[in-house]
């Protein structure tokens, strides 16, 4: 039996199933200053933002963090850009957070995402496309603790 207010990245919550998921506002979209519109379409869309922070990523926290990706040709390439300015880490929770926050991303590829969506508004291509977000319950576990590492409780 899971208690309620347990550990992420899934926790029974006052009856409902929350997940716990990580989002990354890429360097394009801190520099245009989209940061707030993305947070308010966030929670407009009914999803919570437990927490947030700035940081500016090294060459080895980027490859860590997309190291499922090495090898890939676009790997340096998005090596490159995550690391050539700011993001913006966010811990997001909220029913079916992981799978509801991808649809509101869009498609990886702004020129195929849906009007709405953050990709499609706020993105300019697949390598500058605005916004990341885990991708399963076992990739946000990693990735909210790969930026995380003390929980919600120590921000
Ligand atoms: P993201 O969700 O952050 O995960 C990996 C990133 O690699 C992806 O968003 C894109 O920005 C970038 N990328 C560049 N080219 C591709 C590609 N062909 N397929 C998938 N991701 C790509």
């Amino acid at each position: 039996m899971v208690s309620e207010y347990n550990a992420a990245p899934q926790t029974l919550c006052k009856k409902k199933l929350m997940e716990t998921t990580l989002s990354i506002i890429k360097p394009d979209a801190v520099q245009k200053g989209y940061i707030e519109d993305i947070c308010s379409k966030i929670e407009d869309y009914g999803l919570k933002i437990r927490s947030k922070r700035q940081i500016q990523l090294t060459q080895e926290q980027a490859e860590g963090f997309y190291a499922e990706h090495k090898g890939k040709p676009f790997f340096e390439a998005l090596i490159k850009y995550m690391t050539s300015g700011p993001v913006q880490v966010l811990i997001i929770q909220g029913e079916d957070a992981i799978s509801r926050y991808r649809f509101l991303m869009g498609n990886t590829n702004p020129k195929e995402a849906n009007p709405g969506t953050l990709r499609h508004d706020f993105a300019q291509s697949i390598d500058a496309n605005a916004v990341h977000g885990s991708d399963s319950i076992e990739s946000a576990a990693r990735e909210v603790a790969y930026f995380f590492p003390q929980g919600l409780s120590s921000e």
